[in-house]
Order: C-alpha cells, then sequence, then structure tokens
C-alpha cells in the first residue's frame, strides 16, 4: 500500500488530536515531527517519527512529503511559506493566516498545481452544513433572503486564555473571530458566499480578564443582490446559542443543537407576496429533516481527504485558497468595528494590518 510520509510542525494541544487520527490512518507514515519549544517536543509520543527543533531542518532532512501545521496563527505564514517553497503538500491548521495580506502571500507561493494544500476546517463535514449547502446549491432554498447565525455557545474560561496565552493577544493570534467563530464564518460563506458589505461591532476582553482581543461580535452583512446577515458570537455567555437560520424564497433552514429542518414553502415568498389579494395569511409548508444529525468525521475527514487527495487525486473538501474567505470577513469584521465605518469587500488587506499594527503598539 502507498504510504503518505507526513511530518508534523507544532506539537501542542491540537497536534496531540490530530496524532490519534493519523496513528488510524493506514495510508500514513509519521516520519517527521518538530516543535519549537523542546519541552513540548520531549512530550509529543511520537517514537516512531525523526525529531527537528525548527522547520528549516525537517525539511532539509527530505524525509516527509507532506506536512502538518499546527503551529500559532502568527507563524502559519513564515512556516507554510518554508513548506509551499520546499515543494512539499502542505496541510494547514485553521486560519490559513493571521490576516488576508499573509493568505495572499501563501496562495501566491503555491504555484504548483500538483502541490496539494489544503486547510483544517473540519466543521465542513458535518452531514447536516453538507445537506443545507446541497438544498441551497440545488436552488431548492431559492434566491438567499437573509441569513442569521447566532453562534455564543464558543464559552471560554480565562484560564483557557491563560494556559494559551496567545490566543489572547492580536500578535499572536486575534481572538474570537479569528479563533473560535472562523469556522462558522467560514461555513456561512460556504453556504451563502462572501458579503460584499460588512458593519462589525466587537468588544475586546469585555468577558475575560487580561485579554486583548475580540471576544463580543456582531456583525451586519450585506450579500449581491437583496440577502442581509447578522452574525453574533461571544466566548463569554453560558448557555450559550448555535442556531443558524437561511431563508430563501422557498423557505427557511434552521440548524440548531441536533435539529436540522427545512421548511418549504408551498408557494414561493415572491409569487405569494404578489398573488395573494388575502392581507396577511398563514402561508402553506411542508417540513424536511436532514437524514444525518450526526457531527461527520470531523478532524479526522479533513486529514483522509488531505492523504486521499495526495495519493488518488480525490477533490478536497476544504482547499486553501477557500480558507482565505473566512479570514477576509473576519478582517473586514474587525476593521469595520476599529474605524466604526461599514466597509466593503473585497477587503484591501493593508487596511486591516494598519489598523491591526496600531492595537499590537498597546500591547507591546
Ligand atoms: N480545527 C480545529 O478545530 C482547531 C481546534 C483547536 C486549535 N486549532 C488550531 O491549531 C493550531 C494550534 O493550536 P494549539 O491549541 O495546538 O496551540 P498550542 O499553543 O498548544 O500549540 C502550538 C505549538 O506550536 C509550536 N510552534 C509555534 N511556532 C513554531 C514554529 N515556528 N516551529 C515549530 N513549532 C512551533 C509551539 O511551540 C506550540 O507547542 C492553531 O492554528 C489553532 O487555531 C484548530
Amino acid at each position: 500500500m502507498k504510504k503518505l510520509k507526513l511530518g508534523m510542525v507544532g506539537l501542542g494541544h491540537m497536534a496531540r488530536h490530530h496524532l490519534v487520527h493519523i496513528r488510524r490512518n493506514p495510508r500514513i507514515e509519521l516520519v517527521a515531527v518538530c516543535d519549537r519549544d523542546p519541552a513540548v517536543a520531549a512530550t509529543f509520543d511520537a517514537p516512531e517519527a525523526a525529531r527537528f527543533p525548527d522547520t528549516e531542518s525537517l525539511l532539509a532532512a527530505g524525509l516527509a512529503e507532506a506536512v502538518l501545521v499546527s503551529t500559532h496563527h502568527s507563524d502559519h505564514w513564515r512556516t507554510g511559506r518554508l513548506i509551499l517553497e520546499g515543494g512539499l503538500h502542505l496541510l494547514m491548521e485553521k486560519p490559513l493566516a493571521l490576516n488576508k495580506g499573509e493568505c495572499e502571500d501563501l496562495l501566491a507561493a503555491h504555484r504548483d498545481p500538483h502541490q496539494v494544500f489544503a486547510i483544517m476546517l473540519n466543521q465542513r463535514t458535518d452531514p447536516r452544513f453538507r445537506w443545507a449547502k446541497a438544498l441551497v446549491d440545488g436552488g431548492d432554498l431559492g434566491d438567499l433572503m437573509r441569513v442569521q447565525w447566532t453562534i455564543t455557545d464558543w464559552f471560554r474560561t480565562d484560564a483557557y486564555f491563560r494556559q494559551t496565552p496567545w490566543f489572547a493577544t492580536w500578535a499572536g493570534g486575534g481572538g474570537l473571530l479569528m479563533t473560535q467563530a472562523l469556522h462558522q464564518l467560514d461555513l456561512l460563506i460556504w453556504l451563502c458566499g462572501t458579503p460584499v458589505r460588512v458593519r462589525g461591532h466587537a468588544h475586546f476582553g469585555k468577558w475575560h480578564d487580561d485579554i486583548a482581543v475580540d471576544d463580543e461580535v456582531t456583525a451586519y452583512m450585506e450579500f449581491p443582490g437583496k440577502a442581509t446577515g447578522v452574525f453574533i458570537t461571544s466566548t463569554g455567555e453560558t448557555p450559550g446559542t448555535n442556531r443558524l437560520e437561511i431563508c430563501g424564497d422557498n423557505g427557511r433552514i434552521v440548524i440548531e443543537g441536533d435539529r436540522a429542518e427545512f421548511e418549504r414553502n408551498a408557494v414561493p415568498a415572491s409569487v405569494l407576496r404578489r398573488s395573494a389579494t388575502e392581507r396577511t395569511l398563514a402561508p402553506q409548508a411542508s417540513l424536511v429533516t436532514a437524514p444525518d444529525t450526526g457531527k461527520g468525521g470531523q478532524h479526522a475527514e479533513i486529514l483522509d481527504n488531505f492523504v486521499a487527495a495526495v495519493l488518488d487525486g480525490a477533490p478536497l473538501i476544504a482547499p486553501a485558497t477557500q480558507g482565505m474567505l473566512s479570514v477576509e470577513l473576519a478582517n473586514t469584521i474587525l476593521l469595520s468595528a476599529i474605524r466604526g465605518e461599514t466597509i466593503e469587500l473585497p477587503l484591501q488587506s493593508s487596511r486591516y494590518q494598519d489598523a491591526v499594527a496600531d492595537l499590537m503598539k498597546t500591547e507591546a
């Protein structure tokens, strides 16, 4: 059996989770691992793999054909570039990089179409979102009218930020939008497309002591056509909510908890609005439920898909090109909040970087 010779850079919390899935995939041979922190590297239980103090020496050894990167957000660009320029396949943890400018640079460094470059957007494997995407892409929902995602069940304790302090800084990782809710921003774009206009409101260190970054955000979005959206997220509140509503001309998709439903209008809203003679009425709708309300393969499925893409040419679930979109939206929401103005997309990446550079000075 042909096996993929895999290296890992960054051996912290997430890498330990990935290691379990790597061991379960018989088509992966873990050949090389690397963490810049010797104490972290020493407790990483992979005796089969050669150990390296940095990415440069891992690449120079020539053992790996592909690398899984699970380092700090602020390192994704630098390490990603080294791997892409070294000609290896790359599976990058989310986010693709710290800001849109870095993402653009990484994508520009990915010149070889045979080089697989994917991103760990594991929530795309959730069958409820796949089902919703099929309804939207297949035209069942009709023209998009409104989307609303309240995703406030990203509750985190202050101890979480103390244990992984770079999550609490602009220089290290960015906040809630870049770290937790990035998954939902990706899914929102995957399902509804990229907004053209955004007004964001964000609070920095509102609920958590000693963090500089966003921990509560509300964004209003406008999409091409008439559709609008609202995205609300927080790491401070509990019990939180995770409710996605996508309203189209033909009905409404709701995904909340284990529930994933499509209420299909008997008559499209646009037709009913114009044709009905009553002043008000109770429109008829039928209920369709998602056949599978499990969570899907998550990280293991993205990893397996990456291996299949390299070895068999399988299409990627989450190609790196799409990884830039959620970073761009997160950057845009924050820029809007910082500057207090509505921002049009595509985002001019330097505007966000300039705004965050000012914030970084205050945490230095
Ligand atoms: N997909 C998901 O569901 C999910 C969940 C949690 C974390 N993550 C992502 O995983 C990544 C890592 O998060 P974590 O919680 O494991 O962080 P962590 O701090 O526990 O681990 C990061 C490790 O990277 C190492 N590192 C940093 N720069 C390095 C470099 N240049 N060379 C070698 N090693 C380097 C650090 O020493 C550290 O051990 C982040 O991108 C995070 O967003 C993804």
